[in-house]
């Protein structure tokens, strides 16, 4: 029977001291990244977990939780934000909002803290498909669950929308306008949601018996300007799209105002939609038709999903999977082609 690991074995394995060990498990001190890698690794070869943070997430003593999203100026992230803030401060939680700006050494850093913090666990939207920063957490017993963007993380709770879906109904709706000429602008291609919609985007145009046009699918990035570069793109081919689908809102935005610069009409001469139903899609002319998701279900539930892993943390967890539906949200920006 191996004896119970403690802060001196994963000193002596770390080499360093023991203080450095307490100054980086209770975020008291700055730690260099070298250091910081040696301890990580050093708890997570000898499974070590503090007393003071094994008892406060025994108990969740801190009745705190972490929260990472990728870009917290995006409209759907803020909400998501915002949502899950709200119930954890009414259910006696603070949260500790992080914005990992889709940079992964930032996430990085942003884990360790939330450890060094001692969270009771962490709701985590992705920033890409690597996840190795999280496995240590799980593995010393810290609650995630993966909302949003799908990971290969294992020992979570996953929530996810049907992203599938909502491209092929984002794409059947303009080919039930008349559309046969249509584009799609996706996001950044590793993540999950874009890779989704895109293949419910093709979906819809193989049942159709539409040929897709290489052209006519052009990458993004999920970002205001990549819409617009986008719609450029595709204005200066010699056959342009009458319709277009951008998987998300920010850009369906950027796509409205390369229209607009190119003095061209949404949707006259070409119908625009949208992935998210951000707030900004009723104020923005013409409203903007898109695919809503069911922020306050998802931050409803991935609250709950976490809080009883939280509170039940001694007993055997069988992983969830929550896939949620998507529904189209039809307003000015798309139109019977032909008209
Ligand atoms: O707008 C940001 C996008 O990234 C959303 O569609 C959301 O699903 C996230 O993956």
């Amino acid at each position: 029977m191996t004896s119970t690991p403690t802060i001196n074995d994963v000193a002596k394995l770390a080499g360093v001291s023991t203080t450095t060990v307490s100054h980086f498990i209770n975020g008291t001190r700055y730690i260099s990244d070298d250091l910081r890698e040696r301890v990580e690794a050093a708890i997570t070869e000898l499974g070590y977990r503090p007393n003071s943070l094994a008892r406060g997430l025994r108990r969740g003593e801190s009745k705190t939780i972490g929260l990472i999203v990728p870009d917290n100026s995006n409209p759907f992230f803020a909400e998501i934000l915002r949502s899950i803030e709200n119930i954890g401060y009414a259910n006696g939680y603070s949260v500790i909002l992080c914005n990992s700006d889709s940079d992964i050494q930032k996430e990085i850093a942003y884990t360790d803290l939330l450890f060094a913090k001692q969270v009771d666990g962490i709701v985590f939207i992705a920033t890409n498909d690597s996840c190795e920063h999280l496995q240590q957490l799980t593995d010393a017993g810290i609650p995630i669950v993966v909302i949003d963007r799908d990971i290969p993380l294992i020992g979570t709770d996953v929530l996810l929308v049907d992203n599938f879906q909502g491209g092929y109904a984002a794409t059947r709706y303009l080919i039930e306008l008349g559309h046969r000429h249509i584009a799609c602008i996706t996001g950044p291609s590793k993540l999950t949601p874009s890779a989704d919609r895109v293949n419910g985007y093709k979906k819809a145009l193989a049942e159709a018996g539409i040929a897709e046009n290489p052209q006519w699918l052009v990458a993004g990035d999920f970002q205001f300007q990549g819409g617009e570069n986008g719609i450029n793109q595709l204005l200066a081919l010699p056959e342009r799209p009458t319709a277009v689908f951008a998987c998300n809102d920010m850009m369906a935005l950027g796509i409205m105002r390369g229209m607009r610069k190119a003095r061209l009409s949404v949707p006259r001469e070409i119908s625009v939609i949208g992935f998210d139903d951000i707030p900004l899609t009723s104020v923005v002319s013409p409203a903007l038709t898109s695919i809503a998701q069911p922020v306050q279900e998802i931050s409803r539930l991935a609250f709950e999903l976490l809080i009883d892993r939280i509170q039940n943390k001694n007993s055997v967890h069988e992983e969830k999977r929550i896939v949620l539906q998507t529904h189209l949200i039809i307003r000015e920006s798309c139109k019977q082609y032909g008209e």
